[in-house]
Order: structure tokens, then sequence, then C-alpha cells
């Protein structure tokens, strides 16, 4: 169902547009100049020097776990709490997922709890930066160097997002950028996986190009590769969206400012931090948590009211142990107590850079007014007062 006020939505300048018209004025519409710039761009924003642009963020997190050389009998420690992708990547390389619960605040991997995860089967943890909040990588790092273990950062939702100072995807052995319409950068369609290791880089792009090595020809074909490429239509766009970068992260901040401010007098609604000691958020989406006297019912009630109003939502994240596919990885679910709690009580509202100060409003009114009736109903039932 289209939406007034959808969840997600573009945004695309008219120089974004000429410099698409101006690839398809070229012959040359695949593996060409604007790759090679987009690479470079999105390399430099991740502070390394190596970026491999791909078909999607999920090849980028498929080509860095094979990369890697993660294959079968090897665990991946990755959050529950998070797309499917990372999942996914896992299992194309016949790896094992072995899940790790999260913070109740930040919605990242909890440090605390990565090690009692920790096998002599372990080879990796793929790192989300959910939401585009940075994850807390200092200890991370220090438990992969430790235990000799791989990082691979997903930053699909996190370009531009700093971590002390640094910038997030630019920190572990690979990072991975996701460039889908609903994320802050856009191709279309997209990925960049960037690193510090130009043997890696070098892998990744004979990977992404059927398993052409440096110096092979169109024919030749070195190791079992991918056709995982981004076209120049993409790269144009994705390299002129780069150029905005800082406007966009800015644009973002400022809506989820507005709506921490106007959300501020809804008890039933806890805001994410906004704060980030010594980084930056990139603002991908804005998830709200009902307190925690909610259950999936009243969010689920919620989500249905504001969709009934044309307003667009999201239920992020369902976690990952709990899907089908993923039953068998699934462990003991106390030790996702957190994953299985959030996931319960959150909802992403409408965020883009273009939400005008009504529509934060009328979000935030019907929002507040579903809620209220919700908690009105759990106070009638246990006899409390709903503040
Ligand atoms: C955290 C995360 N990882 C990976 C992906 C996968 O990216 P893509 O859709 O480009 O394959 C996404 C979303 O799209 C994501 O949100």
């Amino acid at each position: 169902m289209e939406m007034r006020i959808p969840l997600s939505a573009p945004d695309i300048s008219e120089a974004d547009i000429d410099a698409v018209v101006n690839v398809l004025r070229t012959p040359r519409l695949s593996i060409g100049p604007r790759m090679a710039e987009f690479e470079e761009a999105v390399a430099e924003a991740a502070g390394v020097p190596h970026g491999v642009s791909v078909s999607s963020g999920t090849a980028g997190l498929h080509l860095g776990l094979c990369a890697l050389g993660i294959g079968e009998g090897d665990e991946v420690i990755l959050p529950s709490f998070t797309f499917i992708a990372a999942g996914n990547a896992v299992l194309y390389q016949r790896a094992t997922p072995v899940f790790a619960d999260i913070d109740s605040i930040s919605l990242n991997l909890d440090p605390r709890r990565i090690e009692e995860k920790i096998t002599p089967r372990t080879r990796a943890i793929i790192v989300v930066h959910t939401f585009g909040h940075p994850a807390d990588l200092d200890p991370i790092m220090e438990i992969a160097r430790k235990h000799n273990l791989a990082v691979i950062e997903d930053a699909c939702e996190a370009i531009g997002a700093q971590y002390r100072g640094r910038s997030v995807g630019g920190i572990g052995d690979v990072g991975v950028f996701g460039f889908y319409p609903n994320k802050p950068i856009t191709t279309g369609e997209g990925g960049m996986v960037v690193t510090r290791d130009a043997r890696l880089a070098e892998t990744m792009r004979a990977l992404r190009n059927q398993g052409r090595r440096a110096g092979d020809s169109w024919l030749e074909h070195s190791v079992l590769g991918y056709n995982y490429r981004l076209s120049e239509i993409n790269c144009a766009l994705g390299l002129e969206q780069m150029k905005r970068l800082d406007a966009i992260l800015e644009a973002r901040e400022a809506v989820a400012r507005r709506y921490a401010a106007a959300l501020q007098t809804i008890p039933e609604v806890l805001v994410p931090p906004l704060k980030i000691e010594g980084g930056r958020s990139c603002w991908f989406v804005f998830v709200i948590h009902l307190a925690a006297r909610f259950t999936r019912a009243d969010r689920d009630y919620i989500y249905e009211q504001l969709n009934a109003r044309g307003i667009g939502c999201g239920r992020y994240f369902a976690p990952l142990h709990l899907q089908p596919l993923f039953a068998e990885y699934a462990g003991s679910r106390d030790e996702l107590a957190v994953t299985e709690q959030v996931a319960d009580r959150t909802l992403a509202l409408p965020f883009f850079n273009r939400l005008t100060d009504d529509q934060i409003s009328e979000v935030c009114t019907t929002l507040g007014a579903a809620a209220g009736r919700r908690g009105d109903v759990l106070a009638r039932s246990s006899g409390v007062d709903r503040r």
C-alpha cells in the first residue's frame, strides 16, 4: 500500500539526474571511470585506501567472508537483531552463524556477550552498526585480536558514522556499505567493501568479476568468482550523492532532533540516544521503543494504526534466530533475551531528509494517540495508572 508519509524516501537532486544521464551518453556503461571515482570517494570517507564496489550490500558481505577464507565448519559470531543479509552471507559460505545478544540502548552487539560464544572453530565476528549508530568497536577489536578473529563491519546502514573519531567501515578487516534506496546514500541497488589490506582488496576485485585476477583477459578466470559488479550508471549516482554526504548527514540528524523534541511529551515512547560519546550516528532510521509494559501485540496494534492512516513504519528487526531459515542455529533463547525483548517493542518511524515539521507532528500525534489508547487498556487490565 502506498503511504502518504513513506517510511523512507531517496533524496535525488538535479545534479544526481544529470550525472546518470551523462553516463548514458557514453558507450561505457560498466567497469569505467565512474566506478573508480566512486570507489575512491567511499574509501576516503571510510579512511582506508581500498574500495571495491559491488551490486549490493549483501554481495559485499559475501565477498568479505570469501576473501577472508571463511568456509565450511567455521563459526561466525553476529547479532540476531539485524537484517537477514549478514546471516545469509555466512550460510552462502556454508559456515555456521552463532548469534550473540545486543545492548538494549545502542541495539548493537554487546561486547560482554561475545567471548562466551567463542569456540575453537570461531573465525570471525560480523559487527553491525545498527540503524547507523556506531557499535562499540574498541573492546570488540580487542577480543578479536586476543582470539585471532577477523572483524567484518556491516556498515550498510552507517555510511559517515563515526566511532571515537574514526569512520565506521574502516576499522575492522573489511567494512561493507549498502546503497539501497532507503539508505542515506543510494545508487538504486549497490554496495561497497572497503579495506586497508591491499591483498584482500585484490582478491575481492577478482571475486566480484567472475574470478578474473588483475591482468586476466575477459575469458581468463583464475578463481571461482561471481558477477557482483556495479554499473557505471549506479556509480555515477553514488559519486554525485557522496559529494553531499555531510549535508545529508546533517539533514538526517536535524530530523532526529525534531522527532526527539516532538516525542518528549509521549510517556509511552522512548527515543534513541541523540548523543554518542566521541562519535556520530548517520541516522539511517529513527527507531522508537515502547515502554517495558508493552507487548509485541501492542506494538503491532500501533503499527497497524499508523499504516491505516497512511503513515509508513517498520517493525525493525525480526531477529534472525526466530526465522525458520536459522532455526537450527537459534541456540538457547535465554542467551538472546535482550534481542527478543527489544524486537517486540521497537518501531521505525518515517525518516528521510526532507521530512517536514507538519509530517513529524502528524506522525507523533497519531503515534501518541495509538500508544495512549493501548496504555489505557493495559492500565485497566492491571489496575495501575498508565504513567
Ligand atoms: C544492516 C544491513 N546489512 C546488510 C544489508 C544488505 O544490503 P543490500 O540490501 O544492499 O543487499 C542491509 C540492508 O539493506 C542492512 O540494513
